[in-house]
């Protein structure tokens, strides 16, 4: 059932509310300075409520006949980050045989995650306090995930920032922050899963007291997830949903904060050296005189 996995973290119980923002009155410069700056997560309600797609997307035809066309990896499972639970469960096929499978009844459960088509994208409306961003290393400007009862398995990004917005149906996501002693417990636990059915997963954190977040997202809601935070995605609706994430480049200081605990051994670059996208960050590490860093970071890399 959806949310099984945020009900086997024992700090999900006592997490505490991400920061509360009203786009109305949140400019570009406070939140750049106030939480962009500090990777210091909020949520921003009706952010996004703007959006055509979330009037255009809710129609499946819409969607099959504009974007039908593209290959897409349907998971009929959460978007794990294990290959046990992966296997057996991905079927490559087009977007519009994935609409419509994640629209029936009979799909216990599934999930595309993949960049917003360009026949669609102008349904990706502005962000008011966003401003002017650099592109991501890693990811495209705007990825969209398509689902039904399937969330997303705990998971990190070492670089870029992301803003999760809401489209279709409500979601919640936990979060916890890696700059902490306990990070290699939470690494192992995290990408071993077995916490999908294990609820003892987390034992060895019993007093640990380490800093959870929760919170739920309605249609039209913008989460800000800074780099270097696990968070773990759960659907709290039984239908079709979608979600789109935003990504930019993280400012330099917060990119060099990222390559020096990678270096000093505190966290790591797991999937992202032999990644398309490393040169540019060795590139950006260069000039910031954090080549030396960003190659002992990348050389106790796991890959
Ligand atoms: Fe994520």
């Amino acid at each position: 059932m959806s949310g099984r996995f945020l009900a086997n973290v024992p700090g999900m119980k006592t997490a505490s509310a991400v920061p509360e923002l009203d786009p109305r009155t949140l400019s570009e410069d406070v939140f750049h300075r106030d939480y962009v700056a500090n990777s210091r997560p909020c949520v921003i309600r009706g952010a996004v409520k703007h959006w055509s797609a979330l009037e255009k997307w809710r129609d499946k035809e819409y969607l099959k006949s504009r974007s039908g066309q593209h290959p897409v990896s349907l998971f009929l499972c959460e978007l794990h980050v294990t290959k046990k639970r992966i296997a057996g469960n991905e079927r490559v096929t087009t977007f519009g045989d994935a609409i419509e499978r994640l629209h029936s009844a009979q799909t216990e459960r599934g999930i595309v995650g993949f960049p917003v088509p360009p026949e669609i994208l102008s349904d990706v409306g502005d962000v008011s306090f966003l401003g002017q961003t650099d592109p991501a290393f890693w990811y495209h400007r705007v990825r969209g995930f398509f689902y039904r009862r399937a969330g997303t398995a705990w998971h990190i990004h070492q670089f870029d920032e992301t803003l999760t917005c809401q489209i279709i149906g409500r979601k919640t996501i936990g979060l916890v922050g890696s700059a902490n002693p306990y990070n290699f417990d939470l690494r192992y636990i995290f990408y071993t899963e077995d916490y999908y059915d294990d609820p003892t997963a987390f034992a060895d954190l019993e007093g640990a007291n380490l800093p959870w977040y929760s919170v739920t997202l309605e249609e039209g809601d913008a989460l800000y997830i800074p780099p270097l935070w696990w968070h773990g995605v759960a659907p709290q609706t039984e239908t079709f949903g979608i979600t789109t994430a935003v990504t930019w480049r993280s400012p330099p200081h917060v990119i060099a904060n990222g390559i020096i605990r990678m270096a000093r051994g505190e966290i790591d670059m797991f999937g992202k050296t032999t990644a398309p996208h490393f040169q540019s960050l060795v590139e950006v590490a260069r000039k910031m005189g954090l080549e030396r860093e960003l190659a002992i970071a990348a050389s106790a890399s796991p890959m």
